[in-house]
């Protein structure tokens, strides 16, 4: 029997979890947490997310603001509000949601961002506080795997997973969380990607498969040995004249072929998703908690 990693319910977990952490930490000492997100442009998918995570603010009683400017913006004006927001002591997280747009330099904005509001961990500091194994904010949508793999029990130590994909925000943390000298981490970690002659090499030999390519059913069952445990971050959407809305998500897996291999998969959705905003929760909760900085 494959199981079916439920990310929505694990999810879930967390966030009452965080919920009843939170009314201890207003009732004890009188602090909200509070997360500042920055929306810049008409992008669609992140206009979704940035109104997931504000319905999720208000559900765990933080405190929020999302900001939304034009595409037109400068980064001059986009500099200043997070400069003020770093000054800011009712903000304890503060999130640039990505992408944006060409005319902004991505890496300016996420070194203005003070590392110890930085709960999307994407400041360098953060990254190399990571990759040394001190404390830090790591990147919500990889922190959610180790989440599901921990709270699922999935044994990790001395297993063979393969990340696909080499992101800032999934592939290069996901395999930095995974070999960390830690419990419930300590596997051995290959990451492929485009330059890779021949993939399937690398997914065959794969114990744990994580799938953050971003292409549509890119990896298929016949390339996965039989027991596997697969975490597919992709969410696509494709086509499909039989759904009722002519389209349906799936991920980076072809989940079909791949549950005849698996141990355990993910789904899409309702697997790594709902992890992803989770975890920026926690990240915001540790971080007016004093718990990382
Ligand atoms: N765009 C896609 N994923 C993310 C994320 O985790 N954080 C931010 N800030 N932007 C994103």
């Amino acid at each position: 029997m494959t199981q079916i990693l439920d990310g929505k319910a694990i999810a879930q977990d967390v966030r009452n979890e965080i919920a009843e952490k939170t009314r201890e930490l207003k009732a004890g000492r009188g602090i909200q947490p509070g997360l500042a997100v920055l929306l810049i442009g008409d992008n669609a998918a992140s206009h979704v997310y940035v109104r997931s995570k504000a319905k999720a603010c208000e559900e765990l009683g933080f405190y929020s603001i999302v900001l939304e400017k034009p595409a037109t913006v400068s980064e001059k004006e986009v500099l200043e509000q997070i400069q003020a927001w770093n000054a800011d002591p009712r903000i304890h997280g503060i999130l640039v949601q990505l992408p944006l747009p060409a005319h902004i330099d991505e890496q300016c904005v996420l070194l203005t961002v003070h590392p110890a509001k930085d709960v999307d961990g994407f400041h360098p500091e953060n990254v190399g506080r990571l990759v040394a194994g001190l404390p830090c904010y790591a990147p919500c949508t990889p922190a959610g795997v180790m989440e599901i793999l921990k709270r699922s029990h999935i044994e990790t130590k001395g297993k063979h997973a393969v990340v696909v994909g080499r992101s800032n925000i999934v592939g290069k943390p996901m395999a930095n969380l995974l070999y960390q000298k830690a419990p419930n981490a300590n596997a051995i970690v290959t990451i492929c990607h485009t330059a890779a002659p021949d993939i399937a090499y690398y997914t065959r030999q794969a114990d744990i498969l994580v799938a953050a390519v971003g292409v549509p059913e890119a990896i298929h069952g016949d390339n996965l040995k039989d027991g596997v445990v697969v975490i597919d971050v992709g969410i696509n959407r494709i086509d499909d004249p039989a759904a009722p809305k002519g389209t349906r998500l799936v991920g980076d897996v072809h989940f079909e072929s791949a549950s005849e291999k698996a141990s355990a998969i993910t789904p899409v959705p309702g697997g790594v998703g709902p992890m992803t905003i989770a975890m920026l929760m926690l990240n915001t909760y540790r971080s007016a908690a004093g718990e990382v900085y």
